[in-house]
């Protein structure tokens, strides 16, 4: 059975997001962009994957094109890409485009952009990527189960020339709470859960399978396409006797660096694409290792060198920066400037934070933004927090008054992060996913350029769906 997504338009190469599939960027013929449209089917359905591997039974999931995580889609910039999602799962669902600046109605919120997807029936999401960079799908409706229990998979959206790389490779990282018969444990939108870090599981897995090893050679460049798809989980990830390099940003390119403390932070959600010189010794091995949880640290996989002698005596000397998108660049000095406060949760010692007072507070919320907390996935006629007129440049300061993490999520924009705390971030990455750390600020900038009703969500998915959740309203 292939795991290959094909276009039924303009056949072309995919690749199963496997770190041992190679993709051979350097010799990839450029070929023009005009007028072309990759046509994809994808098919959300309950299906069975190997998670665990023997001698564990398969994981009952809901998943994309029988697979988890579902098919690799890749496009070029500038291609337009038409994609048939056909609903054969019991309820309700959508998709959503993580990151992409797309037309409103593309953006596959229930209610809000689009009718449902109802069991049996199917919509075709068509729309032209602005933007180069690594870029994610997931389902908009009752996310806590369709995105816990595996609906996932990557949108890559190619630079018009490649990038000098030896390999381009994919790693979804999902994070599932698992029974010891392999199964997936019930109990989403615990609500004492949602209060607090939201469902954190016990199994963290690379492109859908927990990972003993993946085959490097000595020599070679990789550029590694990180891609955080937890409920909750935030990550952070160390590669021993390695220094990644990151040149992107949640799809958007930045000034390469290393990371603080040689850390690659990710949040639910957020990507990271890293160019890594493979300086190991033939024949080694060097963990990943995850421990953003003190205490609680443990290794992803490993970094499994060939016996073979180095593929290269030095390191590729291509310049590891990618090229622009184009972004507008919003003009601070005429900027409007608003606050958004993240309130509720537990405290630290367990009480609810600050609930009493809040207004409009739904069932089973446990968060609110500014007051309001709006629960679930998204309905119709949700009321907008903020409308911002079409062209003008926003500042919007997240202060984080909580106990706990929130990455934080705009729909059809992405943003620079100007600050934390007051001081300037280097570079002022642009990001579609901002990490706020309990009791911080982050101030972010965006020329409101893309009109529509857009969802602005904490993607710990618990903490969206018990109100970290409102509306920004580009008229
Ligand atoms: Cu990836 Cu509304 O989110
Ligand atoms: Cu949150």
């Amino acid at each position: 059975m292939s795991f290959f997504l094909h276009p039924t338009i303009n056949r072309r190469e995919l690749l199963t997001g496997s770190a041992s599939v190679a993709a051979a960027l350097l010799t990839r013929p450029a070929h023009a962009v005009a007028n072309t449209t990759n046509e994809f089917s994808l098919t959300a359905a309950p299906g069975r994957a190997p998670i665990v591997g023997e001698p564990h039974p398969a994981t009952d999931v809901w998943c994309f094109g029988n697979r988890v995580p579902g098919p690799e889609i890749r496009v070029r910039q500038g291609e337009r890409l038409r994609v048939v999602v056909a609903n054969r799962l019991p309820e309700d669902t959508t998709v959503h485009w993580h990151g992409v600046r797309l037309p409103n109605a593309m953006d596959g919120v229930p209610g809000l952009t689009q009718p449902p997807i109802k069991p049996s029936d199917q919509f075709v999401y068509e729309f032209t990527p602005p933007d180069a960079g690594t870029f994610w799908y997931h389902p908009h409706a009752d996310s806590l189960q369709q995105l816990g229990r595996g609906m996932a998979g990557a949108l890559i959206v190619e630079e018009p020339e490649p990038v000098p790389v030896d390999r381009d490779i994919l790693w979804m990282l999902s994070d599932w709470r698992l029974t010891a018969g392999a199964q997936i444990a019930s109990g989403f939108g615990n609500a004492m859960e949602a209060a607090m870090s939201g469902r954190v599981g016990n199994t963290v897995t690379v492109n859908g399978a927990v990972s003993e090893e993946v085959p490097v050679r000595a020599g070679e460049r990789m550029r590694l396409r990180l891609v955080n798809c937890a409920l909750a989980r935030i990550m952070a990830l160390r590669f021993e006797g390695h220094r990644p390099m990151v040149v992107a940003i949640d799809g958007q390119p930045c000034e390469p660096h290393e990371p603080k403390g040689g850390r690659l932070l990710l949040g639910p959600a957020m990507r990271l694409d890293v160019m890594l010189d493979m300086q190991g010794d033939p024949g080694r091995r060097y963990r990943v290792i995850d421990d953003f949880y003190e205490d609680l640290s443990y290794w992803l996989t490993q970094l499994a060198y060939d016996e073979g002698p180095p593929f290269r005596a030095h390191p590729l000397a291509a310049p590891l920066a990618l090229p622009p998108n184009p972004l507008p660049e919003p003009d601070l000095a005429t900027a409007e400037r608003h606050e958004l406060t993240l309130q509720g949760g537990m405290m630290g010692g367990g009480a609810m934070m600050g609930m009493g007072g809040m207004m409009g507070m739904g069932h089973g919320a446990s968060w609110a933004i500014n007051g309001t907390s709006m629960t679930g996935d998204g309905h119709a006629g949700m009321p907008p927090l903020l409308t911002l007129q079409r062209g003008r440049s926003y500042v919007l300061t997240m202060r984080n008054a909580t106990a706990w993490w929130h990455p934080m999520h705009l729909h059809g924009y992405s943003f620079r992060v100007l600050s934390r705390n007051g001081l300037p971030i280097p570079h002022r990455q642009w990001a579609d996913t901002v990490l706020v750390p309990p009791k911080e600020t982050v101030e972010i900038a965006f020329v409101a350029d893309n009109p529509g009703d857009w969802m602005l969500h904490c993607h710990v998915t618990d903490h969206q769906v018990s109100g970290m959740m409102t509306v920004l309203r580009v008229a």
